[in-house]
């Protein structure tokens, strides 16, 4: 995709319809007096469909990055459009709103709310975008199916397996189909089968929806189940052609 990329960007701003996402040229400090900069000219295009890894050093700033294109923090320069809209220059509800209909998240850390059950925590992106009713209950009824936990929808994230946690977490960043998902680590905390089978499901619920996703890892098996790796240093974002990024294997 370096090819589109270049070309893209050698048009400047003659089309970013059906993008989902343009990072271009973005630089990130921490502090003052002295700032630390954090990366430098960070530029990166995704299309509908196209799932890609990022790796890099602890420090790098890969959850950085996530924050920016998420919106929940501002870089010091250059632009991100999130499908054609500039998170950048719009106001802070603006910015919630894009987040909560456009975006999904997974975390390392799971982040399912512990008094919801399972049904309830998958339903919880409807409910901010104010999908109620038979609706929601269906689509999230599909979306447990999808990960393979029907049969638990009525448990709580107390009486589950990482791995199905996981699950959980991967079912609820897409039940409102999201153009865009942001996966911090999301296998960070699973055994090898429990990893392979998250990121498998991932992957084809985004191809399933021709959704756009950016996978955050340290593992280099993990960042293989994309469609291309980066990898983020002071230097910007480079991609990694030849197979080998750096990581754990
Ligand atoms: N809110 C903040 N204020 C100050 N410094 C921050 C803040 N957030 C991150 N940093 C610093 O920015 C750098 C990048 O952090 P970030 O968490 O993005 O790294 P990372 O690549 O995700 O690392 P890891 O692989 O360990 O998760 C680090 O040096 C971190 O200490
Ligand atoms: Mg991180």
């Amino acid at each position: 995709m370096t090819s589109v990329r270049t070309s893209a960007v050698a048009l400047g701003r003659a089309s970013t319809a059906g993008r989902v996402l343009l990072v271009e040229g973005v630089t990130k400090s921490f502090g003052h007096a002295p700032a630390r900069r954090v990366f430098f000219d960070v530029s990166l295009e995704l299309w509908p469909g196209e799932y890609i890894a990022i790796m890099g050093d602890s420090g790098t700033g890969k959850s950085t990055l996530l924050n920016l294109i998420a919106g929940l923090d501002l870089p010091d320069s250059g632009r991100i459009l999130v499908d054609g809209e500039d998170v950048v220059a719009m106001d802070d509800a603006a910015r919630t709103r894009l987040r909560r209909s456009r975006m999904g998240f997974v975390f390392q850390a799971f982040h399912l709310l512990p008094h919801l059950d399972v049904a309830r925590n998958v339903g919880l992106p409807l409910a901010l975008n104010g999908v109620r009713g038979p609706q929601a209950v269906e689509r999230v009824r599909q979306m447990l199916e999808a990960v393979g936990l029907a049969a638990r929808a009525h448990s709580f994230p107390r009486e589950l397996s990482g791995g199905e946690m996981q699950r959980v977490a991967v079912a609820r960043a897409l039940v409102h189909r999201p153009k865009l998902v942001l996966a911090d680590e999301p296998t960070g905390n699973l055994d090898a089968d429990s990893a392979r089978e998250v990121l498998q499901l991932l992957r084809a619920q985004l191809e399933r929806d021709h959704a756009a996703g950016i996978l955050v890892t340290h593992s280099l098996a993990a960042a293989r189940t994309a469609d291309r790796i980066y990898r983020l240093s002071r230097e910007g974002l480079i991609p990694v052609t030849d197979g080998g990024a750096g990581g754990k294997p």
